[in-house]
This record gives structure tokens, C-alpha cells and sequence, in this order.
């Protein structure tokens, strides 16, 4: 488990992967031997939140929600829209890049087309995923807890979660990561030869690790945002 006073250079060193997350955070590489909590403070960085992500991305199992009051829905939106861009500037892109030059590097391109069209799907229905929670669910839960925090009159909001409540949205989330899944194993089973092997690993290794980071990238949505938006919905509506 990464602490306030370990080095951040052991937490990338540890894992690697983690360096996805803390680009996120604005912060660049070169932290020397500063620890998790003096890099915290040099970018303004809340470090219960800071820790509570990468804590959560390094071990699927940690979950620990007793820390949830520690930090605001604006943070955890705020992380969580930049971790949308992030797949639709530079995740997905990449990928793309690559099966271009897979394709340009296949003797017979056809043969790869199936598996290009399955991720193109893919890349639609991510997409439309991510439009939804920033056009509809993020302004909901922000909505939320600032009538919470303020006070202000709750009928509106209160009217809101009566047609799209955040156990809606519970109940809804669909599992967008596990179509990566099927695609890696597509490409395992049925890629036909190209001569440049080395693209095909490279993909394989995006795909694995957009399917790790888009999995605890849901994880935080289910097991964070949700209860903590959950709560004061309760609340408001114990007060009317
Ligand atoms: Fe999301
Ligand atoms: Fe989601």
C-alpha cells in the first residue's frame, strides 16, 4: 500500500503503470527523492486523494470507503473527466496509430479487417459511455453536493434524482472494459502474419493497459463517486 511518506519514484518503480495516474495529476517526472506528500504540496495536490487513486489503481481489492468524507466530488470528478480525455486525445489514438501500421505493414490488409471494424465499435460505444457521464452524470453529481453543501432550496435536484437517481446510474453502468478483453483475444487467436511482429506487441500491451486503467477508472465511478453522491442524496431527501 503506497503512503504520505513513501518516495514517489519507489510508487512508480513499483509500479510502473501508475505513472498514467499521476501524469493526470499534472505532476512530471523528475520528483527526485520527494516524498508522495512533499510532491502533494509542491502541486497543490490533496494527498488523501492523490493516494486513495493510486492505492485504488496498484490493488483492485483496496477499497478503503471510510476515506470518502476526505475528499470533495469535484476532485473525484474533476480526475475523472481528465481520465476521459485522456482515452479520447491519447489512449485510443495510439492504438489506432498502430493498427494503421499494422495494416500498412500486412501483406493481405482484409484479413485484419474484422478485428479493426470490432475496435472501431468499440471505440463508438467508449465514447458514447464517456459523453454520457460527462453530459449527464458528472453535472448531476456536482449539482448534488453543492445544494448539499449550500443548503439551498432542494426541490430542483430532488425532482432530478426522482427520474435518474445515482442508483440508477449504479444499475446501469455497464462494464465498458471487458470488450477489450474479447478484442485481445481476437487479436491473439486470429491476427494474420505481418512482418513486423514487434507492432502487434505493442498493441497487445496498449489494449492490457487501457483495459487495467478504464477497469479502475470504473471502479472509482462504482465504489467512490457513487456511495458518496448516494449519501446526500439520502440526506436531501430526509430533510425535505
Ligand atoms: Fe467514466
Ligand atoms: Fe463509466
Amino acid at each position: 500500500m503506497f503512503t504520505h511518506n513513501m518516495k514517489l519514484a519507489e510508487v512508480v518503480q513499483s509500479d510502473f503503470n501508475t505513472l498514467n495516474v499521476i501524469n493526470r495529476f499534472g505532476v512530471k517526472l523528475g520528483f527526485g527523492e520527494k516524498s508522495v506528500a512533499r510532491v502533494c504540496a509542491d502541486y497543490g495536490i490533496n494527498t488523501e486523494f492523490f493516494l486513495e487513486i493510486l492505492n485504488a489503481y496498484h490493488d483492485p481489492n483496496y477499497f478503503p470507503q471510510k476515506h470518502l468524507q476526505s475528499f470533495s466530488v469535484g476532485e473525484i470528478v474533476e480526475y475523472l473527466r481528465k481520465t476521459h480525455r485522456s482515452y479520447i486525445d491519447e489512449g485510443i489514438p495510439f492504438i489506432e496509430e498502430l493498427m494503421n501500421r499494422m495494416l500498412e505493414d500486412c501483406e493481405n490488409p482484409g484479413e485484419i479487417k474484422p478485428i479493426v471494424k470490432f475496435f472501431n465499435d468499440y471505440k463508438t460505444e467508449l465514447f458514447n459511455h464517456l459523453h454520457w457521464e460527462d453530459r449527464d452524470i458528472f453535472p448531476y453529481t456536482l449539482a448534488v453536493e453543492e445544494t448539499y453543501i449550500n443548503g439551498t432550496d432542494a426541490s430542483e435536484i430532488i425532482e432530478a434524482m426522482q427520474k435518474y437517481s445515482m442508483t440508477d446510474f449504479l444499475d446501469e453502468h455497464d462494464d465498458i472494459e471487458s470488450k477489450l478483453y474479447d478484442i485481445n483475444t481476437l487479436f491473439i487467436k486470429y491476427v494474420p502474419p505481418v512482418s513486423n511482429q514487434m507492432i502487434c506487441v505493442r498493441i497487445l500491451k496498449e489494449f492490457s493497459l487501457l483495459q487495467k486503467d478504464i477497469n479502475n477508472h470504473a471502479r472509482i465511478e462504482e465504489k467512490v463517486l457513487a456511495p458518496k453522491v448516494i449519501i446526500m442524496e439520502k440526506e436531501l431527501l430526509q430533510k425535505q
